[in-house]
């Protein structure tokens, strides 16, 4: 049927179920729903705040179980209590080819193979840090100082996911062979910092990505008190502090980048500069 004769048939009919169609499919609904799924980076008088969403399972920031190879089980935030067992698993950025994001911070920008990046989440909670005197301009040059070290540890060109020889088939013909996928772990007071291969999205091979593990245990509620162990409620965010305790948190997640790659190293060295530069007083 032609799709206007469809449409005008369909409104006549079930005009309220044409209502809840326009409601759920207009822009309007999509920003309210997507709107929990954004991370949020608040500076405060004397911190860093990072809203995360608890309930986004397919986003960038899942809910897992801590397991002892560091690599975590996925679990339904809804429908478990998370507790000391649970952790956030967050990848995290730095940067975007836009400044659309409420998580953006416009003020640094630089290239990479030709391309204009600008700063994002982990970008924008340096520089917002900087200013409120959880990280000391010291701090960031001495991270700057040390990534051509970390550039030798390079993950992604120095690491491979490993294949054990392949077993004969079985009588039935199903051979066994074992996948060996290594990873950097750093486990902190305040959470922990993951490098990890991944197989890459649109090409070949693997890349290394850089997770940050927040405890469900450290993370705060909407009034900034910590939050009681509970199933996720729909659309709940929760958030995560930084401030000059944890700081040193905050440098571990740049060394991670630092020795994911050599095009991460560079990149984090391009946005500490930006950060440095940002921040020094006009001549
Ligand atoms: N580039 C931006 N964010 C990243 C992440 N978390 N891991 C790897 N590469 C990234």
């Amino acid at each position: 049927m032609h799709l206007a004769l469809f449409s005008s048939v369909f409104i006549c009919v079930h005009p309220w179920l044409f209502l809840l169609v326009l409601l759920l499919t207009s822009p309007i609904a999509h920003s309210a729903d997507a709107e929990y799924k954004l991370v949020l980076v608040i500076p405060t008088n004397n911190a860093v705040l990072v809203r995360l969403p608890l309930t986004d399972v397919t986003g960038k920031v899942r809910v897992k179980e801590k397991t002892s190879d560091g690599f975590g089980i996925p679990v339904a935030p809804s429908k478990t209590v998370l507790g000391k067992k649970h952790y956030l698993e967050w990848q995290i950025g730095y940067d975007s080819p836009n400044t659309n994001s409420p998580s953006s911070a416009p003020q640094i920008h630089f290239t990479r193979k030709g391309e204009t990046k600008y700063g994002h989440e982990l970008s924008k909670i340096l520089l917002d840090a900087l200013r409120l005197g959880v990280l000391s301009t010291n701090d960031l040059q001495r991270e700057l100082a040390t990534l051509p070290k970390l550039a030798e540890k390079s993950f992604e060109e120095r690491e491979a996911v490993e294949m054990e020889a392949v077993q004969k088939p079985d009588e039935a013909g199903f051979a066994r062979s074992v996948q060996r996928v290594p990873q950097f772990i750093k486990l902190t007071d305040h959470g922990a910092v993951q490098i990890q291969l991944k197989q890459k999205q649109r090409a070949v091979g693997y890349q290394a990505m850089v997770y940050v593990c927040l405890p469900m245990d450290q993370v705060l509620n909407g009034a900034a008190e910590p939050r009681k162990a509970a199933a996720a409620k729909s659309k709940e965010t929760v958030f995560y502090r930084f401030d000059r305790e944890n700081s040193g948190f905050l440098l571990d997640i740049v060394r991670a980048f630092a020795m994911a790659s050599k095009q991460h190293n560079e990149d984090i060295g391009n946005i500490l500069n930006k950060i440095l530069e940002t921040k020094a007083p006009n001549p």
